[in-house]
């Protein structure tokens, strides 16, 4: 097992969602010992946002990039390339107004390319990214598990579909800035998601 974790706060410092993919990482070293670990924080080494710019260096042909396209797709390439010499991925989302933090917006826009992650064919879209498996931790303020207001899960659930990472399971900390039991209650029952997802590895 090799682990790719995700901390996908805005945060450097204090953030729970990053406390939550610790859990989830540790948990998994603790089952399998050989594990190896590499972590990037989103916060601390921001990637590249999908503007105009970098949307004409991904289109434009090698041979024409100019030296700072070449710098802008060497960066989506090692990103993909990190992804894909990683078979465990763990990601440490926050919920930020209801969605992702743009940080993480910006990780999924690099490693999401055409023909390399993903390709579409007469059969509809298929993914590239194989015999992975994803852990996605939810850190959330208030409680949404279960309701319409839970944007993520279905997020997480289309998008890892569409690259490929078919063995996903959630893990849920929520109302964690309801006070100092419900912050505790909440990471608790993140660890017993975690018991529940780790018996089916
Ligand atoms: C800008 C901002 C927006 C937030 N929006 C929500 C929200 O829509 N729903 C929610 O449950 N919590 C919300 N929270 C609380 C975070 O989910 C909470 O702080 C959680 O710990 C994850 O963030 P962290 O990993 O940066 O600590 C928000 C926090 C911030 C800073």
């Amino acid at each position: 097992m090799n682990i790719l974790q995700i901390n996908a706060s805005a945060r450097r410092e204090g953030a729970n969602s990053t406390k939550l993919a610790d859990q989830i990482t540790g948990r998994l070293k603790a089952s399998h010992p050989e594990a190896t670990l590499t972590v990037r924080d989103l916060a601390t080494t921001p990637v590249t946002v999908l503007d105009e710019a970098a949307l004409g260096a991904l289109f434009t042909p090698a041979e024409q990039r100019s030296a700072e396209q070449a710098a802008v797709v060497a960066e989506y390439d090692a990103l993909i390339a990190e992804i894909q010499a990683h078979d465990t991925i763990v990601l440490g989302v926050p919920m930020y107004n209801f969605g992702i933090s743009s940080q993480l917006k910006d990780w999924i826009d690099n490693v999401s390319l055409n023909q390399v992650t993903f390709r579409y064919t007469a059969n509809g879209p298929e993914g590239l990214l194989k015999n992975k498996r994803a852990l996605v931790g939810f850190a959330r303020g208030g409680l949404y598990r279960g309701t319409e207001a839970d944007t993520q899960t279905p997020y997480f659930k289309a998008w890892l579909k569409f690259v490929g990472i078919e063995d996903v399971q959630f893990v849920y900390a929520e109302g964690l800035n309801m006070g100092d039991e419900a912050n505790k209650a909440g990471f608790a029952t993140a660890e017993q998601d975690l018991a529940s997802a780790l018996a089916s590895l």
